[in-house]
């Protein structure tokens, strides 16, 4: 018996491989396309291209480091710059494009959004609010952030739009990309800056299957799991704006079989596991797919 397989043709495309009775590839004899059999995913985050505390040397040694594992997707999660200036945006631009990934998707930070820092931003990485998708892999990324305000919020009238994006894909590994945290974060001072909606945004992510959000912004690396659903903030990749003694890092999210193992790395420094998860779609008692938080459904 031969069965069918999602898997990724190197050169950009999708298609399906033959799986043999043992489960393995069938060769077709053609080293044009390179199977896959698992994804990696980067996440970085919170460059901040034009502060004082950027290190240029860190920012080229990650990226030397993410092009070494060739990763599927590289997620980049706001505060590319500092005060969203032109200037900066070119050089993050500059940056971004020595990143060997044919995907990236790339959203904006408080930072980012600054002095109208996001005509750039639009005007480099396009959509502010993005979709990628791998077969059984979806990735959406959302703009938290409000111009000129360092608190964030995704707010209701997203909400739908936002599981629009996973519809029809029950069956993938959801991921939600936003650069404000959703949860408070640990050894990071007085809390502020969380989402405004942050108590409708995860009930909406929790009720709807959402397997993984990651986020930046408070440059604390930290894990939460709620209800299931894993809630990963990266720590800031290039600058020594840090609290205490964190280090620069980014994450890396490997999904391989059945299993989400995700991975924080130093750059120059150390990589360790930092979570490891079921990647088939979670569900939930009592699920009814959207309900805008506050209603009963119907
Ligand atoms: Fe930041
Ligand atoms: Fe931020």
């Amino acid at each position: 018996m031969v069965k069918s397989r999602a898997f990724e043709l190197h050169q950009g495309g999708i298609g399906f491989e033959s799986l043999g009775d043992e489960g393995l590839p069938i060769e077709k004899g053609s080293d044009k396309f390179s199977r896959k059999r698992g994804l990696t995913l980067v996440q970085i985050s919170d460059f901040h291209v034009g502060s004082v505390h950027f290190v240029s040397n860190l920012m080229n040694r990650t990226i030397m480091e993410v092009n070494a594992m060739s990763p599927d997707l590289v997620i980049a999660t706001g505060d590319l710059t500092n005060e969203g200036f032109k200037q900066e945006y070119n050089a993050v631009q500059a940056y971004m494009d020595q990143i060997d990934c044919d995907q990236k998707l790339v959203i904006p930070g408080n930072h980012d959004s600054r002095n109208v820092g996001y005509v750039h931003f639009e005007e480099r990485f396009g959509e502010r609010h993005s979709l990628v998708s791998f077969p059984g892999v979806t990735v959406v990324g959302i703009d938290s952030s409000e111009p000129d305000l360092d608190r964030g919020r995704v707010g209701r009238s997203r909400y739908k739009w936002i599981l629009e994006k996973f519809e029809d894909r029950a069956q993938d590994f959801k991921v939600v990309a936003l650069h404000h945290h959703l949860l408070p974060v640990p050894g990071t001072g007085r809390e502020r800056n969380i989402i405004d909606d942050a108590g409708d945004m995860l009930a909406v992510l929790i009720d709807n299957g959402i397997n993984l959000v990651l986020n930046g912004h408070k440059h604390v690396p930290h894990v939460w799991s709620i209800e299931g659903m894993y809630v990963v903030t990266a720590g800031t990749a290039s600058s020594l704006r840090l609290r205490g003694y964190n280090q620069p890092c980014y994450n890396i999210i490997k999904l391989e079989d059945e299993t989400c193992r995700i991975y924080r790395k130093v750059p120059f420094g150390k990589q360790e596991i930092i979570a490891e998860f079921s990647s088939r779609p979670r569900t939930r008692l009592g699920s009814v797919g959207f309900t805008e938080p506050g209603r009963m459904a119907t």
